[in-house]
């Protein structure tokens, strides 16, 4: 078995981490730029983040063909089951995170540009239904920061401290 994820998987993953920054950028410029460009910023945040949906979506796939490949030398069993839990996390929270922003956006009634096309209105506007979605969605973006950054220093902590394979095996290469 290869000792990599399959270049696929490996460009997906950095282009999903690409994605990721520019959606939650977006969001944390809003306050900062000037009146006439925050809906602008806001219809970059509801693009960045479909795309974000549509690489998981991509991922999710792509993991259904290629199984990961083993870590050396091995985690015990209960490391192992714990980062495949956390890897699923991953997987709902990037899915279920992006559609409930586009839930929020189509039940508050809120104008969307989906690259360039006027996205119409798909159900009858309810505020109070769009403004619980988009809280949830609030909350949840916000548990993304830390479940990246556990993601991120576990990467770095099997590779500078464990001195195992698992970061490599994500890193593109020949
Ligand atoms: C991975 C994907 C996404 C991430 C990480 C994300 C993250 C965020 C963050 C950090 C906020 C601000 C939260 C706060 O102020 O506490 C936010 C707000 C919001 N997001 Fe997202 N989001 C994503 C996808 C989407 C999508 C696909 C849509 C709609 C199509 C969307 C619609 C919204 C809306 C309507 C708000 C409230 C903005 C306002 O203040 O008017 N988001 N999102
Ligand atoms: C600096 C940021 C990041 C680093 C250093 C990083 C590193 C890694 C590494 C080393 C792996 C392989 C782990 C293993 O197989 O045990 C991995 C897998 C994974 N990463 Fe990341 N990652 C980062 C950001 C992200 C982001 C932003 C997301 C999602 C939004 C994400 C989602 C995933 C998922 C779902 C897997 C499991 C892959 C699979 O088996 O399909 N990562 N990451």
């Amino acid at each position: 078995m290869d000792d990599r994820y399959a270049k696929s998987q490996i460009l997906f993953h950095w282009l999903t981490l690409v994605m990721v920054i520019l959606t939650y950028s977006a969001m944390l410029l809003k306050d900062s730029v000037p009146d006439e460009y925050v809906a602008l910023v806001k219809q970059l945040h509801y693009n960045f983040g479909i795309s974000v949906f549509v690489l998981m979506f991509i991922r999710l796939g792509l993991r259904h063909l290629h199984k990961a490949p083993p870590i050396t030398p091995p985690l015990e069993p209960m490391q192992a089951r714990g980062a495949a839990l956390f890897h699923w996390l991953l997987y709902l929270l990037f899915l279920v995170l992006p559609l409930l922003g586009m839930l929020s956006v189509v039940y508050g009634g809120k104008n969307f540009i989906l690259l360039g096309w006027q996205v119409p209105e798909l159900v009858s506007p309810d505020p109070q239904t769009g403004h619980f979605l988009k809280e949830i969605h609030e909350v949840l973006a916000n548990t993304g920061y830390f479940i990246i950054g556990i993601h991120a220093l576990a990467a770095l902590y099997h590779h500078y401290f464990r001195g195992d394979n698992t970061l490599r095996r994500m890193m593109p290469g020949k």
